[in-house]
């Protein structure tokens, strides 16, 4: 049975927040899918900004967050729930993550000029991205930084990994139609993530029958490039259909000696 523990990064908690309705599916789709579930919402959790920096490196998590790094440590793959703000996540969301991902807990800085311990190794992790703008322009125009400093800058660096991310663009103003489409998507996201090795099975199967595709298409361009070359290379005598290959240098080396003799 799969550990999960899903973080509803939204800080407003208000029932209107499109983020709580698409965790509170994911939730739901994944007890269903038979994983065990824990939860953490930002909005009903006290988060104390972090300000000092030796109490990051000397002191634990305050008492309020205890129980969430627990949850933390006891799930095998982990899934971020949070709306784009300013081109990242909300402050709230960071000052959890900042709280929470303390060395000795989630990372081990060791000694000086030591690249930090990864203590996250084994987990996965799922970041599920409202936003505004259409997803296609975040991707491209902002090069999605904003969250990919957080999957590789925090998740990678403590050792978690695959790491998969889904972007809800135009959020906010979505149709009806479109917010029913996402709820679909995040119970067939959870059914995935309950049962990760059908999906590693999947996967190997299309990447193999992608590889096939790609071979078969290669051979085939090849199969037609040496036929066109061949035919390139033939003599007026053999274009006409009259002569092999092989015997045509003869026959017209025979059909030019009478005259030059
Ligand atoms: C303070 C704030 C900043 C925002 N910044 C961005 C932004 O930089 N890019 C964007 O596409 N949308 C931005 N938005 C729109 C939100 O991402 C969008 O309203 C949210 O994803 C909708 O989900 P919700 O109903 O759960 O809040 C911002 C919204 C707020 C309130």
């Amino acid at each position: 049975m799969r550990h999960i523990t899903v973080v509803d990064g939204h800080p407003d908690p208000s029932e209107a927040r499109l983020i709580h309705a698409l965790s509170d599916r994911y939730v739901g789709a994944a007890r269903a899918a038979g994983s065990e579930v824990r939860r953490i919402n930002l909005s009903h959790t006290h988060v104390p900004m972090l300000r000092i920096a030796e109490d990051f490196y000397g002191a634990s998590a305050p008492e309020s967050l205890r129980q969430a790094q627990e949850d933390i440590a006891w799930a095998d793959h982990l899934v971020f729930f949070f709306p784009l703000w300013h081109g990242t996540m909300p402050a709230l969301f960071k000052a959890f993550i900042e709280q929470t991902f303390r060395p000795g807990f989630a990372m081990d800085y060791g000694g000086k000029n030591r690249f930090p311990k990864q203590l996250f190794k084994g987990k996965s992790a799922r970041v599920i991205v409202t936003m505004g703008m259409p997803a296609f322009f975040y991707r491209t125009a902002f090069g999605g930084f904003g969250v990919k400093g957080f999957e590789r800058s925090t998740l990678a660096l403590c050792g978690i990994g695959p790491i998969s991310e889904t972007f809800l663009g135009g959020a906010g103003g979505e149709s009806k139609k479109r917010g029913y489409a996402w709820l679909d998507l995040m119970e067939r996201l959870a059914e995935q993530d309950s049962a990760p090795e059908a999906r590693r099975r999947r996967q190997f199967v299309r990447a193999a029958a992608r590889a096939a595709l790609l071979l078969a298409g290669s051979y085939a361009a090849y199969l037609l490039a040496s036929s066109t070359s061949k035919a390139w290379m033939r003599t007026p005598a053999e274009a006409s259909g009259n002569l092999t290959v092989a015997g045509s240098v003869t026959a017209e080396k025979e059909a030019l000696t009478p005259e030059h003799a």
